[in-house]
């Protein structure tokens, strides 16, 4: 049996806790599909300053490299946010990004039909959302040169190469492939240079993929079709930055931030990790959501070790659980009673083991 290397690093805040119940998930899931997990666990973000004064710790670093997959749950540390830049957890982060040359990130957002009425938005709306944001995640105004702080001026950059729009590109349209076949290309080609070449270059993949509808939309334009049209979205392909923004944006038509699962792919192993953050004040508490980070493993399975048929069996079992009217504290409805983050991630795992008995039978 082959044995899988997956790298885990719980880093700050809420991450530890909702880590221990998507690892509780993975084990079940060994258990009903006859899969072998190595995990080993090493530290990130604030956790990592603490024990090596670095955000990603040389350990860390060799570890994830050599890894079949790397499971995340969140970083920062309110204690952190005035520090020097090499020492903040977000830095941390992004250098992992960079090491692993994650260079596409998918942010799928669907809204479970029971979780309806968490959204602001109004259930017509909802009704039908089923998109996936890929959001290029190693160029933009996050990495680029020169960037600085001088006195009263400050500046970043932003640039990209034809090379890194058309590799996430091909990954939107992969994508798009086999789901509804329409890619909107998010940018702000109407003021920037890089979003007239990113425009080009889109246009220039789609040629490859004669199936595949493409539109063009303005990044402001496609913030407000999120929440006045959301539906009418397939696949989003953005910028790093505008990616980041419209994902957040989009995790409200969910019914909770934290639902929602990412994983972010390039060439070698891919990292995965919930969308949400650290939430410094909900740690330690067992109120936090499980369920993005439960999710997060089922993209591991699909995306990381290709293993579908588990993937799905996550899904599903995420589903029964909200179906059996088990909610957490951030989608109890007022006066809806709720269970904490250990006994969500419990109910998740027993059904994973259930939905095998229900097959046998
Ligand atoms: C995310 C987060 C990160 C980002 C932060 C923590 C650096 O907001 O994954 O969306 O901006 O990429
Ligand atoms: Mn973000």
């Amino acid at each position: 049996m082959k044995t899988y290397r997956i790298a885990v690093l719980p880093g700050d805040g809420i991450g530890p806790e909702v880590i221990a119940q998507a690892v509780r998930v993975l084990e079940a899931v060994g258990e009903r599909f006859e899969l072998h997990f190595a995990l080993e666990t090493f530290p990130i973000g604030a956790a990592g300053v603490a024990v090596a004064k670095n955000p990603l710790p040389p350990e860390t670093r060799a570890a994830v490299v050599k890894s079949d997959a790397v499971l995340l749950g969140a970083v920062g540390d309110p204690s952190l946010d005035a520090a020097p830049r090499e020492l903040r957890p977000e830095t941390g982060l992004l250098a992992l990004r960079k090491l692993l040359n994650v260079f596409a990130n998918l942010r799928p957002v669907s809204v479970h039909p029971a979780l309806l009425g968490r959204s602001p938005l109004k259930p017509e709306r909802l009704r039908g959302v089923d998109l996936l944001v890929v959001r290029e995640l190693t160029g933009g105004l996050y990495y680029g040169e020169p960037r600085g702080r001088n006195g009263s001026t400050a500046v970043n950059t932003l640039a990209y190469s034809a090379s890194e729009i058309d590799r996430v590109a091909q990954v939107a349209f992969e994508a798009a492939r086999g789901r509804r076949r329409l890619v909107t290309s998010v940018d702000k080609a109407n003021v920037l240079e890089v979003s007239q070449l990113w425009r080009e270059t889109v246009t220039r993949v789609a040629r490859d993929y004669p199936e595949v509808r493409l539109e063009h939309c303005y990044v402001d334009t496609a913030a407000m079709r999120l929440v006045s049209e959301p539906a009418t979205f397939d696949v989003v392909l953005t910028e790093n930055m505008f990616g980041d923004i419209l994902s957040d944006e989009a995790a409200v038509l969910a019914g909770s931030l934290g639902l929602l699962p990412s994983a972010s792919l390039g060439s070698g192993p891919g990292l995965f990790e919930p969308v949400h953050g650290s939430a410094p004040p909900l740690a330690g508490r067992d109120v936090a959501n499980p369920l993005g980070a439960i999710a997060t493993v089922a993209l591991l399975l699909r995306h990381g070790l290709k293993q579908p048929d588990a993937a799905a069996a996550v899904d599903e079992a995420i589903a029964a659980a909200l179906d059996s009217g088990a909610r957490t504290q951030d989608l109890a409805q007022r006066g809806e009673a709720w269970i904490g983050t250990a006994e969500m991630g419990a109910r998740v795992a027993e059904l994973v083991v259930a939905e095998a008995l229900e097959g046998l039978s």
